[in-house]
């Protein structure tokens, strides 16, 4: 049986903290789990604790291209050096130009972009302004670690017209709560779904 994304961000822990500092596993197979087939993926700030998001998402979809970016990297998982379905590329998030080199060296859209770089509302905003474009038609943005939702909400709302978005709210898991518990889901609006 396919693992959950759950099971995956606990057997990379060590490597990622999607699932022990955080549990957004939960969020992922709800989100993901009816995609059999997402050939490219993109990670916005993969390493920190090893790129075991890329790992996960690697294992997860068997023949998709995985793409971490990174503006250093210092803790590189062996397994994640060695997979030749994950790409690392070093660059600032944050820069129009980054962009560009991504789209040279990867021109085709992104099924799915996670956002899990800089957690202000002010850089998530940026990164999704500069990042959405490279979405396919029907691709997730997923943004990781909302600190303050209702900041957030308030920058994103004229970005975000024709998009569904989706809250992901773990802090139940949480013995207590935990502020970065809490990532949201934005799939754009087919035309015909739009507001009339
Ligand atoms: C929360 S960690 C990523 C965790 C990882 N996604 C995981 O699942 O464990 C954030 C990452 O963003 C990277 N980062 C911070 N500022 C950046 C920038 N301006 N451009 C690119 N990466 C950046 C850091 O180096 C760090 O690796």
């Amino acid at each position: 049986m396919k693992p959950s994304f759950v099971d995956l961000f606990l057997k990379y822990g060590v490597h990622t903290d999607k699932e022990t500092i955080h549990h957004y596993g939960f969020w992922y197979d709800r989100w993901l789990g009816d995609h059999e087939n997402m050939s490219r993926i993109l990670e916005l700030g993969c390493d920190c604790f090893g790129c075991g998001g890329l790992l996960a998402f690697s294992e997860y979809f068997p023949n998709a291209a995985v793409v971490g970016l990174d503006i250093h990297y210092h803790k590189i998982a062996d397994e994640a050096r060695q997979n030749n379905r994950i790409s690392l590329v070093t660059g600032n998030v944050y820069q129009y130009e980054t962009t560009t080199m991504i789209r040279n060296q990867f021109p085709a859209p992104f099924q799915l972009i996670v956002d899990d770089c800089l957690h202000d509302p002010e850089d998530q905003l940026k990164a999704f302004r500069l990042w959405s474009p490279l979405l396919a038609t029907d691709g997730l943005y997923l943004i990781e670690d909302i600190y303050d939702l209702s900041q957030l909400s308030q920058i994103l709302s004229l970005w975000t017209l024709d998009w569904d978005i989706t809250l992901g709210d773990s802090r139940e898991l949480f013995s207590g709560t935990y502020k970065e518990s809490l990532m949201l889901c934005l799939r754009r609006r087919c035309p015909e779904q739009s507001p009339v």
